[in-house]
């Protein structure tokens, strides 16, 4: 039934077929095609890197049916009991090994709501004094198109359907040039893979970990706090969180705190809405927990930073389109006055094999160089404020009054209904204009294949 399902999504799909030129100091590309018949489809792709990884695998091999490669072996395991060095006044590492799934909700649905873990966090947020304004949750997984009168109400600020942002969104980083690095929907098999690019190449990265990954793999979680990185929450079951009600966003931000800070000894302050799908109400539900929301730059409606890496696994694109994506993005990166942020995820063998073979080697060799950091060092904060436990509670105030109003001149925003959608999944095509209909769907189904994967191969 599920390899049913991933054959239909790779039929769907545009198809194209590539023609690759590659050397070692430069590799350009470009592929042609025929589209599935909408002449919105763009079915030409060019891109122009100045290097790829002398180990990446080719292109022509990063589409949704490659074969599994075998993964590295985490570099550093850490023994429970152990000192973080990296960031001070730290509890000493939890035992991962006690991590007892029943404890926790089932892996990739939203949760239930009458836990008395989710009845306690309704009473916290309840006692916070934020005010969350009566918004309705949208219907159609947040599809704008299917909620033109939600998205056309500017006091609901809408991210997702018009680009709106409030004062306390982090969209970009200040300084010009300045990478505020991030990999999402993780731990996964795969990430293990960049974690070895990365110390390679002295890199650290905020990783969006979702909850029931987390579950899955608390190992690599841990590997991944001990080197430094930053760990951030990306909910637990990750769906559209405008489409939930008050209790089930509290459940699935709590949960997800929850289990972190049972791997890690220490609780996340800053979180990342799956599909960047936020309005006033989320907002100010995340605020009363103590949670920061982290999305990603957009410039206008057409040039949104994300990659559309988490559609290779799925066929929906391919490896020389995320590359003309990132060939743009670079480009308006140097361009822009501030610093940025893109999407990119570690979920998916595709997605860290672009990003290892070809996106990250190109980065580390862009002119004017990119300085490329975790997000909370892009913030020019201490990766101690990253924790609700070790920040000293004035950079990162604890919640109170109401969430700040929308920001004025927010970057990108049409201020109406459906434009562009940074939903996640397609960057500043004319499918966006859709919003994003069925993709938390399409999203639980990937990850309950990889959950049902990964249970098989650990
Ligand atoms: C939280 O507050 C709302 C409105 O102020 C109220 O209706 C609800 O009963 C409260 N819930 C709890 C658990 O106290
Ligand atoms: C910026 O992004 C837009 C949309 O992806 C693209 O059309 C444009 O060419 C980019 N700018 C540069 C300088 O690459
Ligand atoms: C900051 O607040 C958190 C949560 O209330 C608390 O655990 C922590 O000890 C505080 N930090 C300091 C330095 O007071
Ligand atoms: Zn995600």
């Amino acid at each position: 039934m599920v390899k049913l399902s991933l054959f239909y999504l790779a039929a769907v799909s545009v198809r194209v077929a590539a023609a690759y030129n590659i050397d070692a100091r430069q590799v350009s590309g470009a592929s042609v095609g025929t589209s599935a018949g909408s002449p919105a489809t763009q079915t030409s792709f060019s891109f122009t890197l100045a290097t790829n990884n002398p180990t990446a695998v080719p292109l022509a091999s990063i589409v949704s049916n490659a074969a599994s490669q075998a993964t590295h072996t985490l570099a550093t395991t850490y023994a429970p009991g152990s000192t973080p060095t990296v960031v001070s006044g730290a509890p000493p590492l939890p035992n991962a090994a006690l991590l007892a799934p029943s404890n926790y909700p089932a892996l990739d649905v939203v949760v239930p709501t009458d836990s008395p873990e989710v009845q306690q966090w309704i009473q916290e947020v309840n006692n916070s004094g934020v005010a969350i304004p009566d918004f309705a949750p949208t219907v159609a997984s947040g599809a704008c198109g299917a909620n033109a009168a939600a998205a056309a109400d500017q006091t609901r600020c809408w991210w997702t359907c018009t680009g709106c942002v409030a004062a306390t969104d982090i969209t970009t980083c200040p300084d010009k040039l300045t990478w505020g690095l991030t990999y999402d929907d993780g731990p996964s098999p795969y990430t293990e893979d960049l974690l070895q690019f990365l110390d390679q190449n002295n890199l650290k990265t905020t990783f969006f970990a979702v909850g029931s990954r987390v579950i899955s793999f608390p190992n690599i979680l841990q590997t991944e706090y001990m080197g430094g990185h930053q760990i951030a929450v990306h909910t637990w079951s990750h769906p559209p969180l405008t489409t939930l009600t008050n209790a089930q966003i509290i459940g699935e931000l709590g949960w997800s705190k929850k289990v972190i800070k049972d791997v890690l000894g220490v609780t996340p302050s800053h979180f990342r809405p799956p599909f960047g799908d936020i309005d006033n109400r989320v907002r100010a539900i995340a605020q009363a927990m103590g949670l920061t929301p982290v999305i990603w730059t957009r410039i206008s409606p057409q040039a949104t930073f994300d990659t559309d890496d988490f559609d290779l696994h799925s066929g929906l694109t391919t490896a020389s389109h995320v590359l003309q994506n990132w060939d743009y993005i670079s480009a308006n990166a140097s361009l822009i006055n501030t610093g940025f942020i893109l999407l990119e995820h570690d979920l998916f063998q595709q997605s860290v094999d672009i990003a290892t073979g070809y996106i990250l080697p190109d980065a580390l060799l862009h002119q004017p160089p990119f300085k490329m950091v975790p997000v909370i060092e892009c913030l020019n904060k201490p990766l101690s404020d990253a924790y609700v436990e070790l920040n000293d509670n004035s950079t990162n105030p604890p919640p109170s009054g109401s969430v700040p109003s929308a920001s004025a001149g927010a970057s990108g925003s049409s201020g109406g209904s459906g434009s562009s959608g940074g939903s996640g999944s397609s960057k500043g095509s004319a499918v966006a204009t859709a919003g994003l209909p069925g993709l938390g769907a399409v999203f639980a189904l990937l990850m309950a294949i990889l959950a049902g994967t990964t249970l098989l191969l650990s």
